[in-house]
């Protein structure tokens, strides 16, 4: 029986293309590779190790039992010509929450719980490094989840640009420095920007 059916694309990100999808007759998420017509020799390659890392990097975090970390439906892959990620669907991001508005208790609980996760990730010596709204989602619960995890596969692969301008720290911009501080400012700048709508520096 057909498990999955690919619906409509909803992002297409530079190593991956987010897209709805039913799976087992509910509604999900999937993560596929990005991987142009045109694109070089060894690009296949890399996305879908990246794309199969940032996976392996979820399902462990998972069976560590850390909350607030992005559901896999599936416990492995789905391999067709290209691997397929099974997930969750979260109807909102934190960027949806930011830019209709929030109070400050709920603020806070939205950042404890993600710094609950937080600590769990660095338990297992997991720095994310790309946090920021877009990457944090929301479930149907209301609940944040952490998701993203591609920034570590693109750093073990020398990828220099696996993080975003607005919530890098000065260390990591300047000496290439990263490690668990780079979460702590990460979730600083998001804490900002939950109250005061936009993030306090500005990269445009
Ligand atoms: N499980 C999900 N449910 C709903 N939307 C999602 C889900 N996963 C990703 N998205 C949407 O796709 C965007 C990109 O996903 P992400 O995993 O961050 O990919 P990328 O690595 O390309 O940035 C997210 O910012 C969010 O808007
Ligand atoms: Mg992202």
């Amino acid at each position: 029986m057909e498990e999955i059916k690919e619906g409509q694309e909803i992002y297409r990100g530079r190593f991956s293309i987010i897209k709805k999808a039913l799976y087992r007759g509910d509604y999900a998420i999937i993560k596929i590779p990005n991987i142009p017509p045109n694109a070089p020799t060894g690009q296949r390659e890399l996305v879908c190790e990246i794309l199969l890392r940032e996976f392996e990097i979820i399902k462990k975090l998972k069976e560590k039992g850390c909350s607030y970390i992005i559901d896999i439906l599936h416990p492995e892959p789905i391999i067709r010509e290209y691997p397929i990620l099974i997930f969750e669907y979260c109807p909102k991001t934190l960027r949806d929450i930011i830019d209709y508005g929030i109070d400050e208790k709920t603020a806070l609980d939205l950042i404890h719980k993600i710094t609950i996760a937080i600590e769990c990730m660095h338990k297992q010596r997991i720095i994310h490094g790309d946090l920021k709204p877009e990457n944090i989602l929301i479930d149907i619960n209301d609940t944040p989840k952490i998701a993203d995890f591609n920034a570590i596969p693109a750093r073990e692969k020398g990828i220099k640009e696996f993080y975003t301008l607005e919530y890098a720290p000065p260390e990591l911009i300047e000496k290439e420095i990263i490690d668990e501080k780079t979460d702590v400012w990460q979730i600083g700048v998001i804490m900002y920007e939950l109250i005061e709508k936009k993030a306090p520096i500005q990269s445009r």
